[in-house]
């Protein structure tokens, strides 16, 4: 198979992708990549049945049995969600008190295992939807504020949210948090990543667009912060910074929309996470209801990461908190670059790990100078999304040994026009179906299950 590639601008040596990165309580990831978080929605679905619920299926452990031998230095899950009933999709991985079982204990501890075949760190990204669960998932979820999402990037629609009482946010958010980075400690992680980026939960309280609030979670920036440092101590006095386990956040360097956190308040905020000692930042932008995973400029296109100009303000802040920049890389000199620039430490890949799950290895060992191209338009989030989504459910159907150790094994090649094309009608066929399921009270099917 002949694999169209990503023009590298400057043939230049990937070396300094292979450096270790150190973080603050003493752990060493192996090199700076990082597997972003994806969300595969792959896992099982059973609102009635706790037990049941958001358990990872054996997909899901295939899928990550290919990561888990691409070479990271850490590995991101998809978003894992706290709260059984705000969730970002019906298909999330869950860890929540009502719902453990010898089951489950035994599914995230196998999943943390053969994230780390190959040396990666092994982190649980933690998620609380909050005013992004969509509504036939839960018509009226917890926010910040009752702020409705209304203008949604995506075929689905949003009810109007519960604000949570000053006492709920205890209940209904940190204790639930804490419970599940205790869960993933316990099942052998080696840290968590809230999700405060995106417009999830974390973020609602965090950006003026959705916090209305007047008690001590709204209002100044200091306010609307304060839920996830809660989290963050009431985390570490559960597990301490001596046991080695990583607490990161992945936090949004600005939103492009009215009202949305500007980059002045996120460095603000990654100062108080450099002084709170938080292992890790990785740095993101946007929300559903402005995307921003697309060049706004042209300037940033010849860079690649969307964020870079951000990242680059934002990193002074930072001294002892580990940096890393997710979003558009594509080519080792870009990566290498923004690393020289000092944009960053460390480099995130979401779709490219898709279309290649061992692209980090390949780079390291100079076998590809960048990832494959493919012929969809790269600011479209939707069908790019969607084609990385069939990808990951195509990684996700045998094992490393089913496949007689093919990597790339059933994973479609969008680098081929013809492909994309298919791609392109099975997609529309797709969300043809989707209207008909949601028009008759059904839950639509989540991805195309492709080729
Ligand atoms: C299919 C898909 C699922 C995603 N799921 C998550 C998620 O669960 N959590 C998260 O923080 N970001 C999620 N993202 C965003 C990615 O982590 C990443 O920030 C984004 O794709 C930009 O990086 P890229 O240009 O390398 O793809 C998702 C992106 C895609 C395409």
């Amino acid at each position: 198979m002949s694999l169209r590639r990503f023009p590298n601008a400057v043939n230049i040596s990937s070396e300094i992708l292979g450096q270790q990165l150190k973080f603050r309580n003493g752990r060493v990831s192996q090199n700076r990549f990082l597997k972003a978080a994806l969300t595969e929605i792959l896992s099982t679905y059973a609102p009635q049945e706790p037990k049941k619920h958001g358990l990872p299926t054996d997909t899901i452990l295939n899928i990550y049995d290919k990561w888990g031998n691409g070479k990271f230095g850490m590995i991101l899950t998809s978003n894992v969600l706290v709260d059984p009933t705000n969730l970002e999709a019906a298909g999330n991985a869950i860890v929540f008190k009502e719902g453990d079982s010898h089951e489950r204990r035994a599914l995230f501890s196998h999943w943390a295992k053969i994230m780390k075949q190959d040396g990666a760190l092994a982190v649980m990204q933690l998620s609380h939807a909050g005013r992004q669960t969509p509504e036939l998932v839960n018509p009226t979820p917890w926010s910040a504020s009752d702020i409705q999402l209304v203008s949604a990037a995506r075929f689905t629609t949003y009810g109007k949210p519960k604000p949570l009482t000053t006492e709920q946010v205890k209940k209904e958010v940190v204790d639930r948090f804490v419970y599940a980075a205790k869960y993933a400690y316990e099942c052998g992680f080696d840290g968590i990543q809230l999700h405060g980026a995106h417009g999830y939960l974390l973020s609602q309280f965090t950006s003026p667009t959705t916090n209305k609030r007047t008690d001590k979670y709204g209002g100044s920036l200091e306010n609307r912060q304060r839920v996830i440092i809660e989290i963050f101590d009431a985390i570490r006095a559960e597990i301490p910074a001596s046991t080695g386990f990583l607490i990161g956040i992945k936090a949004n360097s600005v939103e492009f929309q009215a009202e949305g956190t500007t980059l002045e308040q996120a460095k603000e905020m990654c100062r108080v996470y450099e002084s709170k000692e938080f292992d890790f930042v990785e740095l993101s932008g946007g929300t559903y209801e402005k995307l921003a995973f697309c060049y706004e400029r042209e300037s940033t296109r010849k860079r690649e990461a969307f964020f870079l100009e951000f990242a680059e303000q934002i990193r002074p802040v930072f001294n002892k908190t580990v940096v890393y920049l997710t979003g558009g890389f594509r080519t080792v000199f870009a990566m290498v670059d923004a690393i020289n620039n000092n944009a960053t430490q460390g480099i995130g890949l979401g779709r490219p790990i898709t279309a290649e799950p061992d692209l980090p290895k390949k780079i390291l060992e100079g076998s590809v100078n960048s990832a494959v191209q493919d012929s969809f338009n790269q600011n479209d989030m939707a069908a790019t999304a969607m084609a990385s989504g069939s990808q990951m459910e195509q990684m996700g159907r045998n094992s490393l040994n089913d496949a007689g150790r093919n990597i790339m094994d059933q994973i479609s090649d969008f680098s081929n026009d013809e492909t994309v094309q298919r791609f392109d009608q099975a997609l529309a066929d797709h969300l043809v179906q989707a209207g008909i399921d949601i028009a008759d009270g059904k839950r639509p099917k989540p991805i195309v299950v492709f080729n």
